[in-house]
């Protein structure tokens, strides 16, 4: 719980910017009416089963073994609701950010969440879970939980794009039939597809099509003030973390967090206007505040220390590369002591990236130098509200109208086309 309250008294030092816009999202709720959660905190405290459940979605829980021997969920709505099942579905694979699962694309309640419109509108839809993260904290071998001993926790999302992403998309063709599928990502989801095909370039012809919401990707533009003050601490604290601590987890106890989402975020909780307040902030984005227990009963989900070191290696070298080490265990890894960067020239997939003004996590202009190195891109969306947030993507009240429409519409005109 402290780590909890740490973590968002530090949110909202470093997020208070401007007061929100109060009108636009009244406006929104005059609109919505009954599009969202029926029960904010039977939502908090459910899975992602339980909500696909009492919504009156179908839905398959899968277990996929790593080459690591590493144990990820994925969860799988094979249809919409009130549909029935149709083999020839096209199928979406949908990954979640840092410190997410795959709850981040139901947390809006059906009619607005990623994971239920993509089902309604005809998609087989399958959500990864990284290794690490809440559904996915198992191994065959390895204890998350075993203190003094970090290995389990030893990986970054280069692990997740380059061994956790091939063994869902084998599994998932295989289970299916099928031989390619659509690839949706939003933030660190982005990263591991990208890292997945510059380093396994044979893996492209699996994607019928990218679409990479605010991918993280590149940190040439980004002036996030909290980057730039954690990360030249990067290599000390992940050091200290896994040699002396045998710690290697961030903000991973769901029971915890939820906890305090429930009982402490509620209505007639204590700490009720922190959260409505971190929640309602501009620079979180436009986000129905009725709902923030249902978002921090889900989020953060965990991640390795490891990960976020990455990230803050990727802010200070200004670089998108593989993970680094001590220079001796790199010339061992990489057979240099500086880590190669990921060659995105690799990926050949089509690509449709999408970018909100208001990203201060992944800058817009980061994207576009993305975009540019890119080799086969088709589409490069600003969304239209100028303040569009990193975390409106997954939590924005106008996420439906702004991204997920259009997401909709070029996997139909994909499949259109391919007709
Ligand atoms: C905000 O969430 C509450 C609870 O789910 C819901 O009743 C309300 O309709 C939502 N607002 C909008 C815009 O739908
Ligand atoms: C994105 O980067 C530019 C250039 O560094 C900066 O001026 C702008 O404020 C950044 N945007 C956000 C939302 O942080």
């Amino acid at each position: 719980m402290f780590k909890f309250l740490l973590f968002a008294v530090l949110a909202t030092v470093a997020l208070a910017r401007r007061s929100p816009h109060a009108d636009y999202i009244e406006e929104l709720y005059k609109q919505n009416e009954g599009r969202y959660s029926s029960n904010v905190i039977e939502d908090a405290l459910l899975d992602v089963p339980g909500l696909l459940l009492k919504y009156g979605y179908p839905i398959e829980i899968h277990k996929v073994i790593t080459e690591d021997n590493y144990v990820l969920e994925a969860h799988r709505i094979p249809h919409g609701r009130g549909q029935l099942y149709d083999p020839n579905r096209p199928i979406v694979f949908v990954m979640h950010g840092l410190l997410s699962s795959s709850a981040d694309f139901l947390v809006l309640g059906p009619g607005s969440g990623l994971g239920y419109i993509l089902a309604d509108a005809g998609y087989d839809v399958w959500l990864g879970n990284a290794r690490g993260s809440y559904y996915s904290r198992q191994h065959l071998y390895l204890n998350p939980d075993q203190l003094g001993n970090a290995d389990f926790w030893k990986f970054t999302y280069d692990e997740i794009g380059n061994i956790d992403l091939p063994s869902f998309i084998d599994y998932i063709l295989d289970v299916t039939g099928k031989t390619q599928l659509h690839y949706i990502g939003h933030s660190q989801g982005c990263t591991t597809f990208l890292i997945l095909n510059s380093l396994r370039p044979e893996y492209n012809e699996k994607f019928l099509s990218f679409q990479a919401l605010a991918p993280a990707a590149y940190f040439i533009y980004n002036d996030f003030d909290f980057f730039k003050f954690a990360a030249p601490y990067e290599a000390p604290v992940t050091y200290i973390n896994y040699n002396y601590l045998g710690l290697g987890e961030f903000l991973g106890n769901r029971e915890a967090l939820t906890w305090v989402a429930v009982n402490l975020c509620n209505e007639d909780g204590p700490i009720y206007r922190i959260c409505q307040k971190i929640m309602s902030l501009e620079s979180v984005g436009h986000v129905n505040t009725t709902i923030t227990p249902i978002i921090l009963g889900h989020t953060p989900a965990g991640a390795s220390i490891r990960q976020l070191a990455h990230f803050g290696q990727a802010v200070n070298t200004k670089l998108f590369r593989r993970y680094s080490h001590r220079p001796i265990e790199n010339i061992e890894l990489y057979g240099s002591p500086v880590p190669p960067a990921y060659d995105v020239s690799q990926v050949t997939v089509p690509v449709h990236l999408y970018h909100g003004l208001g990203d201060y996590v992944t800058n817009s202009s980061d994207i576009l130098y993305l975009a540019q190195q890119l080799n086969n891109v088709i589409g490069v969306k600003e969304v239209e509200r100028p303040s569009f947030t990193h975390f409106d993507f997954i939590w924005g009240i106008d996420a439906k109208e702004l991204v997920y429409d259009d997401v909709v519409a070029v996997l139909d005109e994909v499949e259109a086309n391919k007709k």
